[in-house]
């Protein structure tokens, strides 16, 4: 098991080396955390608990928790990721957030190491923040890390 688990691995990293530019490095493509059944029902309608939060706990939180002091960036509820407009309703392209996940930004791609956010998933992340980005407060609005 051990060895499988070294060689699934090594085979990673040797993928991810073999990127054609410096930032994907540590970047490896994944797979959408919504089926594309689910993914659907945002064009009509999002739902923060069905369509969002499952991306932000599987693709950011394990690394935005807080656990890390020097993290700059909380995502664990509503009030710290709209902080510093980070977020900006309606805004995609003027939220960091979006600038950053999407590889916009000129410095900051995220996620930082590790897998990448699927094309779909990120499509659903534009749509929410299009539509005024719905977080509830309280216990709602609280993510954890996978
Ligand atoms: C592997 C850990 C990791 C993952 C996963 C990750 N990040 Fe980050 N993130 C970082 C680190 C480290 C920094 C600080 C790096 C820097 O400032 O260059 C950062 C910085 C940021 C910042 C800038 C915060 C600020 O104001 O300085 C944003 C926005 C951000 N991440 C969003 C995201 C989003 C959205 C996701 C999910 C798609 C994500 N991150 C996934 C590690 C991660």
């Amino acid at each position: 098991m051990k060895a499988i688990t070294s060689v699934f691995l090594a085979s990673a990293l040797l993928l991810a080396s073999c990127g054609k530019d410096g930032d994907s490095e540590t970047q490896l493509d994944g797979k959408p955390v919504l089926s594309a059944r689910v993914q659907a029902e945002t064009r009509s309608r999002i739902e923060f608990a069905r369509h969002v939060k499952p991306i932000l706990e599987e693709r950011c939180v394990w690394c935005h928790d807080g656990s890390d002091k020097k993290m700059p960036y909380k995502l664990t509820n509503r009030e710290e990721a709209f902080k510093n407009k980070r977020i900006v309703p309606g805004k995609p392209n003027q939220s960091l957030f979006y600038l950053a996940a999407s590889g916009q930004h000129p410095t900051l791609k995220m996620p930082a190491v590790g897998i990448k956010i699927a094309p779909s998933d990120l499509e659903v992340l534009e749509r929410w923040i299009s539509a005024g980005a719905v977080w509830p407060e309280g216990a709602a609005g609280q993510l954890k890390g996978r």
